[in-house]
């Protein structure tokens, strides 16, 4: 039972020490958060793992986050995914080879124009690495818009992967609804590269599965049935949903907005429902309600990362055996280090 997996983490924590850091996304279930040393989005956790100097990081969250926190990482740190069945769908949306290819004929659609990759954190390391070596660099949703200005004063049109929300609300934010265009590499009706290299912003067709759910119908509901609410998304969703919120932000902004809500104030929250269910249990004094029912928002990908995995993955460390590791490979690491560099100093 859970009281008894609970001690038995315990136990295995105590015996590990300092040697140990464990890193709970917003996304991952009670039971895993219940036993991190840190909580987060998937950027604040990296850096939380590169400043824990810890030997072992086991990281509660998806693929694509376990590998960012091993390039960010000391090269004596190891890096542990409890489950290898979490990888993120949408990151698997872009693989590096058919992004290459597509790169060739998008290129060779628009030779005489600069074109600058830029990649979601939420992608593959190889994809990252692709993006450096193209003079392109790695965003967050939180400041994507930062990367979008930089790239489109260095060169003539950006190719933004893997989410096409985040990439069509970055350009609006920014005035460019206009010059985007997507390109679909499964859809071989949709547009070619010559079509779409007459854009200067050209989206991959990758999506959340998750935030694509949300509907403007939803919002439209929860104010019908709701006076004053107030309504947060995450920027992944679709453009009429985001319109019509009130705010938009990563998960450490939607976090933010209910800490800093006033008590008695009601806010729905457009993100993973176990999100949304922290927030609940965190901020009794604010009435925080699903954007959309309470079960359907559920990522299938950070449901792998079950307690009893946990469990095993730190008494296999007791018992000297280091199971799950996500290592990069070394030179995906060195060019996947350059592009994500690249953005923080555009952060400043
Ligand atoms: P954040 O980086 O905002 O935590 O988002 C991660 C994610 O998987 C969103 O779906
Ligand atoms: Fe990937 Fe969406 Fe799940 Fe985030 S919520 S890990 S983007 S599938």
């Amino acid at each position: 039972d859970e009281s008894e997996r609970s001690e038995r983490i315990d136990a295995a924590l105590d015996a590990l020490g300092d040697d140990v850091v464990i890193l709970g996304h917003n996304y991952q279930r009670r039971e895993i958060v219940e036993h991190a040393d840190y909580i987060g989005d998937s950027y604040q956790l990296s850096k939380e793992a590169a400043a824990a100097d810890a030997e072992y990081v086991i990281f509660g969250g998806v693929t694509f986050m376990a590998e960012s926190a091993d390039i960010i990482t000391d090269d004596d740190q190891t890096v542990i995914l409890p489950s290898m069945e979490a990888s993120c769908p949408m990151a698997g949306m872009a693989e590096a080879l058919q992004v290459d290819a597509a790169w060739a004929e998008i290129t060779e659609a628009a030779p005489d124009e600069e074109i600058i990759p830029i990649t979601y954190m939420n992608s593959y390391a190889d994809l990252k690495a692709f993006t450096a070596e193209h003079g392109g660099a790695v965003c967050t949703s939180s400041n994507a818009h930062l990367v979008f200005e930089w790239a489109l004063e260095k060169g003539d049109k950006v190719l933004f992967l893997p989410d096409k929300h985040l990439g069509e609300n970055t350009a609006h934010r920014l005035g460019l609804e206009d010059e985007t265009a997507d390109w679909d590499p499964w859809d071989p009706e949709g547009k070619d590269a010559e079509e779409v290299a007459e854009s200067d912003i050209i989206l991959w067709d990758g999506y959340c599965q998750v935030h694509e759910r949300f509907r403007d119908h939803h919002i439209e509901s929860i104010r019908e049935d709701h006076d004053d609410v107030n309504v947060v998304v995450h920027p992944e969703c679709r453009r009429e949903v985001v319109e019509a919120a009130d705010v938009v932000g990563s998960t450490s902004t939607i976090c933010e907005v209910v800490e800093e809500a006033d008590p008695g104030d009601t806010w729905a929250i457009g993100t993973e429902i176990h999100l949304t269910n922290h927030l609940d249990r965190w901020h009794p004094e604010v009435e925080v309600v699903p954007l959309c029912g309470d079960a359907c928002m559920d990522c299938n990908a950070m449901r792998q990362i079950d307690p009893n995995y946990l469990t095993w993955v730190l008494e296999e460390l007791v018992a000297g055996r280091e199971r799950n590791v996500i290592e990069v490979a070394p030179r995906e690491k060195e060019l996947a280090e350059v592009a994500m560099n690249r953005m923080l100093e555009l952060q400043g």
